[in-house]
């Protein structure tokens, strides 16, 4: 086996926590971090600018433009310890917030069910664990990026404690927030993401399946934080 760099993998549905779990980890272990789903926000908000998508969800998109889109981004990543994030920089300007909300994460699931577009952004991730140690945030990252990963990890939780947690959320941020809809919202995204043809969302058949529906983020990072070291991952 040639020499390489550790690599976790943290796939799951949104929602259910792999962001606070994964940037922790990375903390703890001064690996770098790559949040993947970012990767297909920033080509969803970017072809919805374009006018390749819009917000009719049963429109047909053109793959071939998507793909060509994809493929004139140079995107890369920036930890910024005071926001906890990663920051974004696409053709060296960084991407605000707006890729965050539910609105992108919906264009952003419906550009990826493309190989193409997938395929066109494999080697970026990829690439990011021949630096350093890695931790990946996903749906794929187990079962198609990183295969041969020391540690996997597929967070789930029920899609009401997932739209519960969001509505807390957003009510802190001083918005309003209809537990309904977002439900509805998640249930959609799901669906999508975990029957698509290419890399699906699913647990990888060495992952540790944990349900974070009934803990706390404290908890389940000491929970992943232990099947890391049971693989022998050294904190
Ligand atoms: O994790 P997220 O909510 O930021 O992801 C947004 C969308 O991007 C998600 O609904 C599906 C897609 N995605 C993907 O297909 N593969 C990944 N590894 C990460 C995200």
């Amino acid at each position: 086996k040639p020499l390489r760099y550790p690599v976790i993998c943290i796939d799951g549905p949104s929602g259910a926590g792999k962001g606070t779990v994964t940037w922790r980890l990375a903390q703890a272990l001064n690996y770098q971090l790559l949040d993947s789903g970012a990767l297909y926000r920033i080509v969803g908000l970017k072809a919805f600018e374009a006018g390749l998508i819009t917000a009719d969800t049963n429109q047909t998109i053109d793959e071939t433009a998507v793909l060509a889109l994809t493929q004139s981004l140079e995107i890369a990543f920036v930890p910024n310890n005071e926001s906890g994030r990663v920051d974004i920089l696409v053709n060296g300007e960084a991407v605000g917030e707006q890729v965050r909300n539910e609105t992108v994460g919906g264009y952003a699931s419906q550009i990826a069910v493309f190989p193409t577009v997938r395929q066109a952004l494999l080697k970026l991730q990829q690439d990011m664990a021949t630096r350093s140690g890695l931790v990946a945030d996903g749906r794929d990252m187990g079962t198609v990026v990183f295969p041969d990963a020391d540690v996997k990890v597929y967070l789930t939780a029920s899609a009401e404690a997932r739209a519960e947690r969001r509505v807390t959320q957003l009510l802190n941020a001083g918005q309003t927030a209809d537990f309904e809809a977002i439900l509805t919202t998640i249930k959609a995204r799901d669906e999508r993401d975990e029957n698509r043809t290419t890399a699906p969302s699913k647990p990888a058949e060495d992952a540790l399946l944990l349900d974070s529906s009934t803990l706390d983020a404290n908890t389940v990072y000491e929970q992943v934080k232990k099947h890391c070291q049971d693989q022998g991952i050294c904190f």
